[in-house]
């Protein structure tokens, strides 16, 4: 992908330190709805939500033929460009704009276009790899594990991939069989052990999600009420301000 990360563009403070939430949990456990449940809850201006799928590496011919026979297998970290995530989300922790590919399921592959994110308050980061990648680990305020019984995951990825993401239901079957679940048990799963919060049910815990939009909001506080002083140190703003 075309580097189009413009270094000139730096963020002042505030906010110039997103605070970022790492959500991952099997495929179909609910971490998209999760993190939209958190969105709404934030009352925040500034909130974005970065799916890891745009960071899916490009096929070639060979890797792509076999997508389309649901024999590719992109349930190993092999399949994400870590690299470019990481730098990606280090240039939003420095405050600068960040391109993201946008990725299309139909296709097995990246849009032409890209989005770009400019300094977020608070950055979700949700995907099966969230808190995969020690490199990401380090960058995250908050780790989140979202967990749901493999039958409804199951259930809710047949449905999502054949509504919105051209799938039929054998293929669906054949992928979750030969690649979601044995390397869900492999590689998912471990991560609960790093995670902060385990999220059981996901977007039907109200406990929980409050709990996390309290944290978030704290931090937060934290932050502005630490960014302030440092501002009134300097004498940019005055004493009582
Ligand atoms: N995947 C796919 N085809 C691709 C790329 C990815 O089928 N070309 C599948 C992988 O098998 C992986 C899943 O996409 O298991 C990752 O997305 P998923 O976690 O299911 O979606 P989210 O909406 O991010 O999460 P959730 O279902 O928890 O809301």
């Amino acid at each position: 992908m075309k580097d189009t990360v413009n270094h000139k563009t730096h963020y002042s403070p505030p906010w110039a330190d997103v605070s970022i939430i790492g959500i991952a949990g099997s495929s179909g456990s609910g971490k998209s709805t999760l993190s939209h449940a958190i969105v709404s809850k934030l009352n925040l201006p500034w909130v974005v939500i970065l799916s890891m799928d745009s960071f899916y590496k490009t096929l070639d011919a060979e890797a792509s033929r076999q997508a389309f026979l649901n024999e590719y297998d992109f349930d190993s970290p092999e399949a994400i460009d870590f690299d470019v995530l990481v730098s990606r989300l280090r240039d939003l922790k420095a405050g600068k704009r960040a391109e993201i590919p946008i990725y299309s399921f139909a296709k097995h592959a990246r849009e032409e276009k890209t989005t770009s994110i400019y300094s977020p308050h608070v950055l979700i980061l949700e995907g099966i790899f969230a808190l995969y990648d020690p490199r990401v680990l380090e960058l995250l305020d908050m780790k989140i594990f979202c967990e749901a019984d493999a039958d409804t995951c199951l259930g809710r990825r047949i449905l999502r991939d054949v509504e919105e993401r051209g799938r039929d239901i054998e293929g669906c079957i054949k992928q979750w069989f030969t690649f979601v679940k044995p390397n869900f048990e492999r590689y998912v799963e471990p991560q609960r052990k790093v995670a902060d919060v385990i999220v059981p049910r996901g977007v039907e815990n109200r406990v929980a999600i409050t709990m996390v939009v309290q944290y978030i909001e704290r931090t937060l506080t934290e932050k502005s009420k630490s960014h302030r002083a440092e501002l009134k140190k300097l004498g940019q703003i005055a004493e009582d301000d």
